[in-house]
């Protein structure tokens, strides 16, 4: 689903609200505002990522993680191994569900467990399944500029 149609369908049945507009010249800016994000998100919430290929959803989560005294160099693309765990002052469990279909594939790989562990779960392209939105938490919606990237960050409403 185009990306703007998905967000104007789909957001509003995960009650999210858009709380802030960032701009963000380059990869630095991206991992600022990781790092902001990340200093609001409690344990046991869900951080959704949301852009195209190359976007900037793995540079944003560099920044995230840093917060947590995690070097961002631990940081790598999930696409392939599915799910990365980082161990900081709150473990950070970053997945990608970019290769997968549909909710019995996030059954299939023990989606839910690693909302259990008392970390913070992480996930980019969760747009491509949304049975896999978990109550509370934010999503951040990548977009490509001229300039940089357009980062719009949503909340959920309490
Ligand atoms: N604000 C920005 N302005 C310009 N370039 C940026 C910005 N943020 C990130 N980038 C660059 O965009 C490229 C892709 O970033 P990244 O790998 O984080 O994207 P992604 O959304 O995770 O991609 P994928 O969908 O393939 O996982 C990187 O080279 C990164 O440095
Ligand atoms: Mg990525």
């Amino acid at each position: 689903m185009k990306l703007e149609l998905w967000m104007k369908k789909e957001i509003p049945e995960w009650s999210l609200f858009l709380f802030r507009t960032l701009q963000l010249e380059d990869d630095e800016a991206t991992r600022k505002a990781g790092f902001e994000v990340a200093q609001t998100v409690q344990s046991g919430e869900i951080v959704g990522l949301i852009g195209d290929l190359g976007a900037g959803k793995t540079t944003f989560m560099q920044g995230f993680v840093e917060y947590f005294g995690i070097a961002r160099d631990q940081v790598s693309s999930p696409t392939y191994s599915l799910v990365n765990e980082y161990r900081g002052q709150k473990n950070i469990y970053h997945l990608d569900l970019y290769r997968l279909e549909n909710l019995e594939d996030l059954e299939s790989v023990g989606y839910w467990d690693y909302f259990d562990y008392g970390g913070i779960v992480c996930v980019e392209w969760i747009n491509k399944i949304p049975e896999s939105w978990h109550k509370n938490g934010q999503v951040i919606v990548m977009i490509h500029k001229e300039d940089g990237r357009e980062l719009r960050w949503f909340k959920t409403k309490r």
